[in-house]
């Protein structure tokens, strides 16, 4: 499969290295020009273009950018394809984005308000950078963890199941966009070890006053 990646951050890399490794081609993209990517497309041996160009290319493309910076991609290129959303809101660097801050929508449901005509997925958004390059285990391993995953496209979410699979992962699952509340910051399953078992008992006892404290992950791991 072709994997165009919006971004090429921490979490664009960590997710462009596990695609490699399970044999997809990817194309890297960054805000500048491609040929600032050149060290990393020649050690990972990819590909760089523009932010159009990874949407053009990608059977999936993985939306790895601050959400601050959603509303600048490439629309137009991004119509009818899978769009793996990262995204997490840090209104410290995001700005104050009104209906997020009142919890009217997800993040999920914002990014495909704009992307209209896209089939969006979110997943990969609710583990960090460290445990997406450690934490990727064999199937059937007993510390394999679960990444929530949730859509409107149930044909999309199964694709991008398939895909963490591949990566080392078990799909949770986390239900529509309106759902995907229920694994944004400050709720029990963002970002903890657990167990596709444990963790969508997690995601079913959530509820709207259920708020964890930042960092809550550190101390509570279930694999
Ligand atoms: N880090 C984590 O542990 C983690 C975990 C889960 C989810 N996430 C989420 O994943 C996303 C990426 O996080 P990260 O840690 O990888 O961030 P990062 O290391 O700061 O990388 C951000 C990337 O986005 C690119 N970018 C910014 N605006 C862009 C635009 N308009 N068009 C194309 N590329 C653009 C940047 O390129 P330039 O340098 O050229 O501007 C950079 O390559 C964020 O939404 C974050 O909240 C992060």
């Amino acid at each position: 499969m072709r994997i165009g990646i919006i971004g090429a951050g921490a979490m664009a890399q960590t997710l462009a290295q596990h695609a490699l490794k399970a044999g997809h081609e990817v194309m890297l993209s960054n805000s500048r020009a491609p040929e600032s990517l050149s060290a990393i497309v020649e050690a990972f041996k990819c590909y760089s273009g523009t932010a159009e160009q990874a949407a053009e290319y990608g059977d999936v493309v993985i939306i790895a950018v601050p959400l601050y910076a959603y509303n600048r991609l490439p629309k137009e290129q991004l119509k009818g394809k899978i769009v793996l959303d990262l995204l997490n809101y840090f209104p410290h660097r995001d700005g104050r984005v009104a209906p997020l801050h009142d919890s009217d929508i997800t993040t999920s449901e914002l990014l495909a308000s704009y992307l209209t005509g896209s089939r969006v997925v979110k997943a990969f958004n609710s583990i960090t950078v460290q445990d997406l390059a450690s934490d990727a285990r064999s199937i059937g391993a007993s510390d394999r963890r679960a990444i929530p995953i949730a859509s409107n496209d149930e044909e999309a979410k199964t694709t991008v199941a398939k895909l963490i699979n591949e990566f080392g992962f078990d799909a949770a699952n986390g239900g529509n966009l309106a759902d995907s509340w229920r694994f944004e910051r400050f709720r029990p399953a963002y970002c903890v070890a657990a167990n596709k078992q444990t963790l969508e008992k997690i995601l079913a006892t959530t509820n709207r006053d259920t708020v964890v404290s930042d960092g809550h992950w550190i101390h509570n791991r279930y694999v």
